[in-house]
């Protein structure tokens, strides 16, 4: 019973994904430098925040195996991983949803569904192979409706949908296929206000499905409600791993706004207004 117990202890102890001491240099360019951070098992979301060129992309595409870090190690339960291709990532349980989304507007959303993934629905007719359109067109409004959101019709080109829309076919999509770890890059960077709530559902659900999400944004507003952990990245250097009972929403904010940066800002725009107040006595002078 005890023992049973240790186990159980045990392996909860160990985290889904880890990220000790990341590094990554493109050329003399340092992109990442010395980033630590875990994503917990049994459903969590860890949300990773920073400004543009932070480097959180460099980041999650070591996790999802295109780019192989320069130092340091990342673990997959417990196990380092070393990719050779996105493709073994993926058979891991490793999906990402990119910035660009990787669905092709012209096709239709059961096509995009099911892309590099058609041979469930492939079908002989007098031995000549076909895609079963209707099967795996039901098969993706089911799935697509089992995460909250209805499709009209399946056939429907991608085109058409708005962003929110791709951004949740693409994270259902994800969920469909047995993810076991969900990376979102800046999912809710071009939507407005309801669009990216009904994203961050998505992001909540598949928490609670038991999925390790790594949610990338640079909003608080956004990343704060769904996340438990943060880890913050300033110019490719990380401000610290932070589980949600250790830090509020303001002290994200502050990390994030740069304290320092926003005091210097605020000293630069009072010496202009003084300058501006000493230019207006010295014309007043003369
Ligand atoms: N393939 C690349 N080659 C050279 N430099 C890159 C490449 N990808 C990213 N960088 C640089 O690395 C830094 C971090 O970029 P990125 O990870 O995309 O940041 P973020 O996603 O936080 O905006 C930036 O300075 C960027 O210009
Ligand atoms: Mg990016």
């Amino acid at each position: 019973m005890n023992a049973d117990a240790g186990q159980e202890a045990g392996a909860a102890a160990t985290p889904l994904i880890e990220f000790r001491d990341v590094g990554k240099n493109y050329g003399n360019i340092i992109a990442i430098e010395g980033v630590s951070f875990k994503l917990r098992a049994g459903g969590c979301t860890c949300c990773l925040l920073g400004d543009n060129g932070a480097g959180k992309s460099t980041l999650i595409k070591i996790l999802a195996g295109v780019h192989k870090p320069t130092h340091g190690e990342v673990f997959f339960e417990g196990r380092p991983i070393d990719f050779d291709s996105p493709r073994e990532a993926l058979d891991l349980g490793i999906a990402t949803v990119y910035q660009d989304l990787a669905l092709v507007p012209l096709m239709s959303i059961t096509r995009n569904f099911f892309m590099g993934r058609e041979t469930e629905f492939v079908r002989r007719r007098w031995g000549l192979p076909y895609f079963d359109t209707k099967a795996a067109g039901e098969m993706c409004r089911t799935s697509m409706a089992e995460v909250g959101i209805d499709i009209r019709d399946p056939n429907q080109a991608v085109g058409t949908m708005s962003g929110g829309e791709r951004q949740c076919l693409a994270i259902a999509r994800a969920i469909h296929f047995g993810a076991r770890v969900l990376i979102l890059d800046e999912p809710t960077a071009a939507l407005g206000v309801k669009q990216s709530a009904n994203v961050l559902r998505l992001v909540a659900q598949a928490r609670a499905r038991g999925i390790g999400v790594i949610l990338i944004t640079h909003n608080v507003h956004h990343a704060y409600p769904v996340g438990d952990a943060f880890t913050l990245l300033n110019r490719g250097h990380s401000l610290g791993y932070f589980e949600k009972a250790e830090i509020s929403r303001e002290k994200v904010l502050e990390l994030m706004a740069g304290g320092s940066e926003i005091a210097d800002l605020d000293h630069e725009i009072s010496e202009f207004s003084r300058r501006d107040d000493l230019g207006g006595t010295a014309a007043a002078a003369t």
